[in-house]
């Protein structure tokens, strides 16, 4: 893979901000949207809530002044995106009431909202749970609470309550993803007063009630770091347009060890395959540690590395399901509970795989790309949640890539 790409915007920044105008009283303009399934199936949640998207030329604008169907999210739609959950914060805050439907797990893990449900709680909110829903109700005041754990979007769910309580919140141990401080900075930009963006004590004084505004969504870190790999894996050389090289540190600093010849620049990042790979251990963690995201994407790597890599998958208790695919390919990967180790180098050769989930197939990609002999990716729906025009960006680096359609196995 060698030439040039843009990194999209960041789905996982794009889908809290288009939550977020469910608190607005005038039309929120986002620019840097990326066109995946995962927005126009937000997009189509919204319209249901009341608040219509129009497509404005680069712009994304919601206008939040219409009637919501029923002001609950529905279990045919929360099944498909769990990040539908993140209406419940914002319609509870805007309307003092909703009701949502459990996500349900998925195929990384049971992936529940419990932290969710006790930061809304701790607001004042009388949250229930019946019949596969969460219905939460009352007026919200400020309060204190800390989560059990760094969660990415029940930060961004309790975050997006407290801006409309009233009082002054203090959230503890919040997540610090990146795309938790755009939520941050979009909020401010609609009136809403927030401390301590970035990090983990975010304290929030409640306001009557938020504009709009204009915000253009971050880069997405992972689609980015995704190619970057991409470079690495295919002896390639890749350069990264308008991205955040400082929100790609943790995984920069892994390819440089393993080999990769790294130069961030400013708002650029380019990557070189070095003189052959060296195999690297890599504990995934919350933000500012190396992400789950990028986990199966840099297992991909480590099959033409030399010697033993350790990968350990600290954030989802089932995200290794893109390994026996790899193994179909030819890697050499054992998985003890949640450690992969994987030995390296071993010549990959094409074959039909299947993906499981949005990043495992991203993952199966790039190793069919380092594969000798051409390789079938079953499933790739699940690539289009997260990426755009993804065969267009592999094309246009070189890569030998194209979409078909037809039965899928089993
Ligand atoms: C977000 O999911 C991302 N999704 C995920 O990206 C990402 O993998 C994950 O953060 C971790 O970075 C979006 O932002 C839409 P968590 P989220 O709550 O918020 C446990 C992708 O590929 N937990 O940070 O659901 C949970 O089980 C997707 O784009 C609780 O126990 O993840 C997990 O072990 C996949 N109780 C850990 O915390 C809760 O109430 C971190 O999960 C919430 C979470």
């Amino acid at each position: 893979m060698t030439g040039t790409i843009r990194a999209s915007g960041a789905k996982n920044a794009a889908l809290p901000a288009l939550a977020a105008s469910l608190l607005a009283s005038e039309p929120v303009e986002l620019t840097r949207v990326p066109a995946v399934r995962d927005i126009r199936t937000m997009r189509h949640l919204l319209d249901h809530l009341g608040v219509r998207s129009e497509e404005r030329g680069e712009a994304l604008v919601l206008h939040p002044d219409g009637e919501p169907a029923d002001g609950e999210a529905p279990y045919e739609l929360v099944k498909t995106m769990r990040a539908s959950v993140l209406s419940l914060g914002p319609l509870l805050a805007r309307r003092g009431h909703a009701r949502v439907s459990l996500p349900g797990g998925c195929s990384i893990g049971v992936r529940p909202i419990d932290q969710h449900l006790a930061g809304l709680a701790a607001l004042g909110a009388d949250v229930r749970l019946e019949g596969g829903y969460v219905e939460a109700t009352g007026r919200l005041v400020g309060g204190r609470f800390r989560f059990e754990m760094p969660t990415v979007t029940g930060t961004e769910n309790v975050l997006m309550a407290a801006v409309l309580a009233d009082g002054v919140s203090v959230l503890e141990n919040c997540a610090r993803e990146p795309e938790v401080a755009d939520l941050a900075r979009l909020l401010v930009r609609m009136g809403a007063r927030i401390e301590g963006v970035g990090g983990e004590t975010l304290t929030v004084e409640g306001v009557s009630e938020l504009g709009g505004a204009r915000h253009e969504i971050i880069p997405d870190r992972i689609e980015g770091g995704t190619y970057l790999v991409g470079a690495a894996l295919t002896g390639g050389d890749v350069i990264l347009e308008g991205a955040e090289p400082a929100d790609l540190a943790p995984l920069l600093e892994k390819l440089a060890d393993a080999g990769a010849r790294v130069e961030p620049g400013e708002r650029r990042v380019r990557v070189r395959a070095g003189g052959g790979l060296i195999s690297q251990d890599v504990e995934t963690s919350p933000h500012p540690g190396f992400p789950t995201d990028l986990q199966a994407q840099f297992m991909a790597l480590m099959t033409q590395a030399r010697g033993v890599a350790t990968l350990s998958e600290t954030v989802f208790e089932n995200r290794f399901q893109h390994v026996p695919e790899l193994v179909r390919l030819g890697a050499a990967i054992e998985v003890k509970g949640h450690v992969a180790q994987v030995h390296g180098p071993t010549p990959l050769s094409g074959s039909p795989v299947m993906a499981t989930d949005l990043r495992a197939s991203a993952c199966l990609v790039l190793a069919a790309l380092a594969a000798e002999g051409e390789s079938v990716v079953h499933r790739i729906y699940h690539l289009d949640r997260g990426y755009e025009d993804m065969e267009g960006k592999l094309q246009h680096l070189g890569a030998s890539v194209e979409r078909v359609s037809g039965p899928e196995p089993g």
